[in-house]
């Protein structure tokens, strides 16, 4: 299929294990949308977007919330704490951003975490590492069918019916009541925005390789990150999606357990890891960090039809001498040039490196593709052409204006 220019709408995903900056560029591209929606996860999300003096992350709402006059949508494909979300919006208000009816929908089809799910997750979630915010046991109520929808949780009738004897009744009745003014059909208000040509951005949470069925199973969260989530999160057709933007840290990290082929230990590692300040936005753990490694990149670019990407924290590679990038595995004496989810094949796989020089200037306050180091460059192109997309976007810092846009063809 011909690649899509300046196309009305963009799904936003990230390319690897989470936290690779969707918020920022989620917020960045946002200043330019009508309609930002987000289509899987929960509150094991934390996206960080930094304006002005504030730093704000948010869990369930989508990025869009920071700019003002932009439609919020909350997908059917989310699990959704009504205790967060409330206090994600009460949070945002102190921080003197507005919500209401007219900046946010909720689907009613969206699937809601009760106090049993969280409890349920900490009490299993441990081998895997996760957020324990109740997401893999919400999602598996779902599956089950066993779920309670937010339509369901904001009817007092059927609410009371179903969980009227828990100790957490009156409480969750009292959050019902409050979100009830958000709650609509929200693949019609999709629907409708995307066939006005309306500005969207669907704005994934994890990333490819924490999706459910084409993440690092069973080291995965349990919802559709990937680009496909995108329809099935909202009630939108396939044929309704127009681009594709990855979100790509310039190096690899990791929050939680599983495989991690580039994962660096040592002293360099280290050092990633404080500049880049490697910290979870949920749970504050620290992320494992590791080298870029091409082969999840290709694979994140096949899975989600990746049409460019944003490349960031590229500003957290300044002063590293040598960077290595990864462009094949050793597996028992054989070479692999694709990426694989079989985890027995996965964690005997050993990187084989190509390495760059790196740069030494500071590059913080680059605005410009043409002003960034020649090394810095290198390392870029080097990338693209490993992955065979361009880069869009590259971040140099945290801030909404830290940003350099390389390439226009692809976005808003
Ligand atoms: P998300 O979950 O994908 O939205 O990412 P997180 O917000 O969990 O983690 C990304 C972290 O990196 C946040 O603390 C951001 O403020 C920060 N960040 C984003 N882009 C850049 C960048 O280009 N440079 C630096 N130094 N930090 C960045
Ligand atoms: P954002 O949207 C990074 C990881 C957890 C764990 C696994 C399963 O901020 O990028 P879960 O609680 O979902 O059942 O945990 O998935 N995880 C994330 N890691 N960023 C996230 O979201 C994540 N959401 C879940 O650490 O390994
Ligand atoms: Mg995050």
């Amino acid at each position: 299929m011909p690649k899509q220019i300046n196309p009305s709408n963009i799904a936003i995903v990230g390319m690897e294990w989470g936290d690779e900056g969707k918020g920022k560029i989620v917020d960045f591209l946002a200043e330019k949308a009508d309609v930002v929606a987000r289509f899987n996860g929960g509150n094991n999300a934390g996206h960080t977007i930094e304006v002005d003096d504030k730093k704000i992350v948010l869990h369930l709402i989508p990025s869009g919330v920071m700019h003002k006059n932009k439609f919020n949508v909350v997908g059917n494909g989310l699990v959704v704490d009504p205790r967060v979300l409330l206090h994600e919006i009460e949070f945002l208000e102190k921080n003197k951003i507005k919500v209401s009816p007219d900046n946010l929908a909720i689907s009613e089809n969206a699937h809601v975490i009760l106090p049993h799910h969280i409890e349920e997750d900490k009490k299993v979630g441990g081998a895997i590492g996760t957020t324990a915010r109740g997401i893999g046991p919400a999602y598996t109520d779902k599956a089950a069918r066993i779920g309670l929808k937010v339509y369901e949780f904001v009817d007092d009738a059927i609410f009371r019916k179903r969980f009227g004897e828990e100790e957490f009744y009156q409480e969750y009745k009292e959050y019902a009541n409050e979100l009830k003014q958000y709650v609509g059909d929200t693949s019609a208000i999709m629907n409708n925005s995307i066939d006005r040509n309306k500005k969207v951005i669907f704005e994934g949470a994890q990333g490819t390789l924490l999706d459910i069925d084409h993440g690092t199973y069973p080291f995965v969260t349990s919802s559709n990150a990937t680009a496909g989530g995108v329809c099935t999160g909202l009630g939108i057709s396939p044929k309704k999606v127009q681009g594709v933007l990855g979100v790509c840290k310039a190096y690899k990290t990791r929050v939680g357990l599983g495989p991690f082929p580039t994962e660096i230990t040592g002293a360099v590692g280290e050092k990633i890891q404080k500049i880049g300040k490697e910290f979870g936005a949920t749970t504050g753990r620290q992320r494992r960090v590791g080298w870029f490694d091409a082969l999840i990149g290709k694979y994140a670019v096949m899975i989600n039809g990746i049409d460019s990407i944003a490349l960031t924290k590229l500003d957290v590679l300044t002063t590293v001498e040598k960077l290595k990038i990864c462009v094949a595995y050793k597996h028992k004496g054989s070479i692999i040039k694709n990426f694989t989810t079989n985890m027995k094949v996965l964690q005997n796989c050993q990187p084989v490196y190509e390495e760059l020089d790196g740069w030494w200037d500071d590059i913080t306050k680059v605005r410009t593709y043409d002003k960034l180091p020649n090394n810095a460059k290198k390392y870029l192109r080097r990338i693209e052409e490993l992955l065979g997309v361009p880069i869009s976007i590259v971040s140099v810092g945290p801030r909404r204006e830290q940003t350099i846009v390389a390439r226009n063809e692809f976005l808003f």
